[in-house]
C-alpha cells in the first residue's frame, strides 16, 4: 500500500500554487507529501503543520513551518484520512493527531484528502473512532460514548497527544449519520475534538492507483 500511498501523495502536489501557505496533515501518505513539496521549497511561502511529526519532516527539508495565527485563512490543506466514504467524510486520528488537523481542515478553503485504495469504506465505522480527551474526563467520556453509540471505547495505551491529552478510540460502530454523532460527541464535556470529520468533509479524495482516481 505504501506506492499507492505515494501516487496520492504526488498527485495533490497539483493543487500547490505559487506564494501558498500550504496546510500539512499527519501519517505516512503526508510524510510522501511533504516529502515532494520539498521540490516546491523555494515557491511556497511555508507550511501549516498538523503535529510534532510533520512539523520535523517539514523543517529537514528546509520548508518554513508557520504558525496559523499568523498565516490567516489557507487555501489549501492536504491530509490523509484512516476511512473515507463515497461522501468524502472521513474517520482521521490514527496518528493521534485529530485536534490539529481539524483546526487547519477548518481554516483552509481546499481540504485535499489523499488516501491508498483501503481507505474507501460505504459506511464509516469500521476504523476504531479516535476521541481525544482531557485526561480527568477519561472515564465520564468512556462511559457517555458508549451510551450514545454504543460502541466500545479502548484507551490508547502510553499515548499523549501533541496537546497533552489522552485518545479514546471507539469500536464496533456503523455510523450511518455521521454529521449528528460528530455533532453529539462534540458535546460531551471533557472532549476536545472526535476523528469524524463529517460537518466539514474533504473537498477532494485522491486514491492512490496508476492512474490517481479523483473524486
Ligand atoms: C493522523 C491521521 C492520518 O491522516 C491517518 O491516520 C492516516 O495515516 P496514514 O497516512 O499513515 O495511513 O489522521 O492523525
Amino acid at each position: 500500500m505504501s506506492e499507492m500511498k505515494r501516487l496520492a501523495a504526488e498527485r495533490a502536489i497539483d493543487y500547490v500554487e505559487d506564494g501558498m501557505i500550504v496546510g500539512v496533515g499527519t501519517g505516512s501518505t503526508v510524510a510522501y507529501f511533504i516529502d515532494a513539496l520539498a521540490a516546491w521549497k523555494d515557491r511556497i511561502a511555508g507550511a501549516v503543520s498538523s503535529s510534532e511529526q510533520s512539523t520535523a519532516r517539514l523543517q529537514s527539508h528546509g520548508i518554513e513551518v508557520i504558525d496559523l495565527n499568523a498565516a490567516g485563512p489557507l487555501s489549501l490543506y492536504v491530509d490523509g484520512a484512516d476511512e473515507c466514504d463515497p461522501h468524502k467524510r472521513l474517520i482521521k486520528g490514527g496518528g493521534a493527531a485529530l485536534t490539529r488537523e481539524k483546526i487547519i481542515a477548518e481554516a483552509s478553503k481546499t481540504f485535499v484528502c489523499i488516501v491508498d485504495p483501503s481507505k474507501q469504506v460505504p459506511v464509516l465505522g469500521r476504523f476504531p473512532l479516535p476521541v481525544e480527551v482531557i485526561p480527568m474526563a477519561r472515564s465520564l467520556v468512556a462511559r457517555e460514548l458508549v451510551r450514545l453509540s454504543g460502541g466500545q471505547p479502548v484507551w490508547r495505551d502510553g499515548v499523549v497527544t501533541d496537546n497533552g491529552n489522552l485518545i479514546l478510540d471507539v469500536h464496533n460502530l456503523s455510523i450511518v449519520d455521521p454529521v449528528a454523532l460528530e455533532r453529539e460527541i462534540n458535546q460531551i464535556p471533557g472532549v476536545v475534538s472526535v476523528g469524524l470529520f463529517a460537518r466539514r468533509p474533504a473537498d477532494v479524495v485522491i486514491v492512490g492507483g496508476e492512474p490517481p482516481q479523483v473524486f
